[in-house]
């Protein structure tokens, strides 16, 4: 019986966490965030957890809170942070392709770069996350290029084209270490992403599919 009084004490917690962390404007959904949580807390390997895509926090608080848990290793979230709350474009009666255009020019202006950081950060400390998550403000691409430590779960929830999340894999799978996981959210929602993941978890690239809840998809690198 002990097991399922376990199982209980992990629902409600959850269903708490969830109730908290819904408040963060987001767009993952809570068992996603749930997933997200328990490989933080207990997934394999010794390694970072890496988000790629952190917006206002939302996924960050899931990750940390899991991290925080069981004591295991920090959260280095990756944005540019330059979305603000307040400051929608309107983008009425846009077409869809006018629309991501729009959002990208806003995304990627340079001037842009950290101006929700303040809000992340607000959103992390009311979590009581703060010891547990550092941010980088760069695009995933830059931080990249200076990162050189093992990870043992990669969140990618940033650019979605598909050339991007390509591009996200090519740069940051290698440093995933055996038994470690890639967790991709919008799988079956966003074309780039659903396309990126059906190749990826077909190819002869030592990953292998694990679970997907929702739209989050897991995979894990096999031990060599
Ligand atoms: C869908 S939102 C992330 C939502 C967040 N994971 C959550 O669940 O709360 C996508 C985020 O990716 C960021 N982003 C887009 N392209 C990026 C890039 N090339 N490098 C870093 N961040 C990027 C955007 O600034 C945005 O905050």
């Amino acid at each position: 019986m002990l097991g399922v009084a376990n199982r209980i004490v992990d629902y409600s917690e959850f269903y708490e966490l969830s109730v908290k962390i819904d408040r963060i404007p987001g767009f993952l959904h809570a068992p996603e965030g749930a997933a997200l949580y328990t490989l933080a807390a207990e997934g394999y390997g010794v390694g970072a957890i890496v988000e790629l895509g952190s917006l206002f926090g939302r996924s960050t608080s899931w990750l940390a809170a899991g991290s925080q848990k069981t004591q295991r290793e920090c959260v280095t979230a990756i944005d540019l942070f330059s979305f603000s709350n307040d400051e929608s474009p309107n983008l009425e009666n846009m077409p869809v392709e006018e629309q991501e255009a729009v959002l990208r020019k806003d995304l990627f202006d340079r001037q842009n770069r950290g101006r929700s950081l303040n809000e992340f950060e607000k959103n992390i400390r009311e979590m009581n996350l703060s010891d547990r998550v550092s941010s980088i403000v760069a695009t995933s691409e830059e931080a990249a290029t200076e990162w050189d430590k093992p990870i043992r779960l990669l969140f990618v929830d940033a650019d979605h084209a598909y050339e991007a999340v390509k591009k996200d894999i090519e740069l940051w799978s290698p440093h995933i270490c055996p038994g470690g996981c890639i967790a991709f959210h919008d799988v079956g929602d966003w074309p780039g992403v659903t396309r990126f993941y059906d190749e990826f978890k077909n190819a002869d690239n030592g990953f292998r599919h694990l679970i997907q809840v929702g739209t989050l998809a897991v995979a894990h690198r096999l031990p060599e």
